[in-house]
């Protein structure tokens, strides 16, 4: 399809910079600090949603002075944010970043930061508004949460708000996940927690909403009536890289399902909310992954498949297998792949199956939500051989790629009565460019106007550890016994084509 670019239609309220706050950073040294996070708040900087009354306090383990601290992230900004840097907009930047070294269990650290925290504020009239983004070891979520509340940082009062980011994983199960939640509610209010899930910054993953209720068209076939199934790949090219000892602890199943996979089937399935309302919207989630069909051990054994990774060749080079990766035991049997089959026990939802996947070492990175329609009701064209035809599709590509599509059949032009598979094809770069973005931009500023929307609260995530648990449970009780089961740079195990055919079904062609 040809696109017309250029009319972009806005909402009529147009983004305002973020009001006045300094932004605490716990794991200042790790890797998201420099990889996502200052560059992310550089972004908002020059795109101007950043208040001008606004700080950075770096806070970690090692020991550097406010200057060092700047020097690194001045190296840093040019590797992560490419050779553009504002130098005006960094230097405005720089000025208002500053370090505090310490141990996360150390309550004189904190009573340090408070001081810092104190002469900041009044330095860059902060006005007292505190923004705490954990970007720390899990193990030191809780921990942290309870010297803040100690050391008397978190209170609100008046028109200060006090917030909290917490990065995930959110637990590593459902009893883990309850605990969490519980320990950190003796501090903070339910309002002031943001559970992050960088999912939801996605361009493509906020326009769910947009594209389900923003049209007209969509959401009377978005039913059970009109759907067939709902197929989602998560794939990435890239194995473990250096995070061998996390995932050891993790496993395809805890990264990325109770999280990104199940926010993508929430924002796919859920019902339209009645406002946009922040819990207007994460009722509504929530709702659907209540509605999840819990899985039976005997479920579990027919509809949920892991793989693991055995040397192989993605992308024309030879990689070595999962447990050959750093820091990884030698018979370790942590699934690096996860397939499942699921269905949601409502109306519009009943007995239509969503089908997911995600891997590591796939052959492409591709992530995409597809919705298969129902085959028309009569052979029609049956001389035509419409049930070669592929069905209607929907697609719509998370990333890279970023798009919406729509396959549906036409005539084939000539004498003859042949039907051929077309595509009406929307990138999201030839209507809006190539948009300079982490993706953690949009959910920063969300914190700082207080806008909870795309973050998981309390009940989302423990639904979430619902869903997921079962199966935790039979693999746990189950040792794999044929690991590894696919080669880097295939598309996953046998058994998950199994989990499709058994349906007399197969995965899209995604090559
Ligand atoms: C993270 C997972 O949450 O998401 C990683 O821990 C995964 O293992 C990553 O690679 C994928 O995110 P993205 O934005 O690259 O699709």
């Amino acid at each position: 399809m040809q696109s017309v670019p250029g009319h972009i239609l806005q909402t009529s309220e147009a983004l305002q910079s973020a009001g006045p706050c300094t932004m605490i950073l716990f794991g200042a040294s790790g890797d998201l600090t420099k990889r996502k996070l200052i560059p992310s708040l550089y972004n908002l900087a020059v795109s101007k949603y950043l208040c001008h009354d606004f700080a950075v306090i770096g806070f970690a383990r090692p020991v550097m002075t406010h200057q060092e601290f700047r020097d690194k992230m001045d190296q840093e900004i040019k590797v992560h944010a490419g050779t553009n840097v504002d130098p005006t907009i960094w230097a405005w930047f720089l000025e208002r970043l500053y370090y505090q070294p310490g141990e996360f269990a150390d309550p004189a650290a904190y009573q340090a930061l408070k001081t810092l925290l104190v002469e900041v504020e009044e330095r860059h009239k902060t006005l007292g508004n505190r923004l705490f983004y954990l970007a720390t070891l899990p193990s030191f979520f809780a921990p942290v949460i309870e010297q803040l509340g100690v050391a008397g940082l978190v209170e609100e009062t008046g028109d200060i708000w006090r917030r909290v980011i917490i990065e995930k994983p959110f637990g590593r199960d459902l009893a883990s996940a309850r605990t969490l939640n519980r320990d950190i509610s003796k501090v903070l209010a339910e309002r002031q927690i943001y559970r992050i899930d960088h999912y939801l910054g996605k361009e493509t993953v906020q326009n769910l909403m947009a594209f389900r209720f923003g049209n007209g068209i969509f959401e009377p076939i978005w039913n059970r009536r009109y759907i067939e199934h709902v197929e989602i790949t998560v794939a990435e090219e890239l194995g473990v890289e250096q995070r061998g000892p996390y995932y050891e602890e993790a496993g395809a199943m805890r990264d990325m399902v109770p999280n990104h996979i199940l926010q993508l089937i929430a924002l796919t399935a859920m019902e339209p909310p009645t406002s946009f309302d922040a819990d207007a919207v994460r009722d509504e989630k929530h709702k659907v992954l209540k509605a999840i069909t819990p899985m039976s051990p005997e479920d579990v054994l027919r509809r949920a498949v892991r793989g693991q990774y055995g040397d192989g060749m993605v992308q024309g080079t030879l990689v070595r297998g999962y447990r050959a990766e750093d820091r990884v035991a030698k018979a370790s049997n942590i699934e690096t792949f996860v397939a499942m089959k699921l269905f949601i026990d409502n109306w519009r939802w009943a007995k239509v199956p969503f089908y997911l996947r995600t891997g590591k070492r796939m052959p492409k990175r591709v992530s995409e939500i597809a919705i298969q329609f129902h085959r028309p009701p009569l052979p029609l064209f049956a001389h035509a051989g419409v049930e070669r035809l592929n069905p209607n599709f929907l697609v719509i590509r998370v990333q890279p790629d970023e798009g919406i599509s729509l396959t549906f059949s036409a005539k084939v032009p000539g004498p003859k009565m042949e039907l051929g598979s077309v595509n009406m094809d929307f990138k999201y770069s030839d209507h809006f460019g190539a948009q300079s973005s982490t993706g953690y931009e949009t959910l920063l500023y969300d914190c700082m106007i207080g806008d909870a929307t795309p973050f998981q609260r309390a009940d989302m995530l423990e639904a979430g550890w619902s869903v997921v648990q079962p199966v935790l449970d039979v693999w746990q009780a189950l040792p794999p016994r044929d690991f590894p089961n696919y080669s880097a740079g295939s598309w996953g195990p046998k058994d998950a084509e199994t989990l499709m055919e058994q349906d007399g079904k197969h995965w899209r062609n995604l090559a």
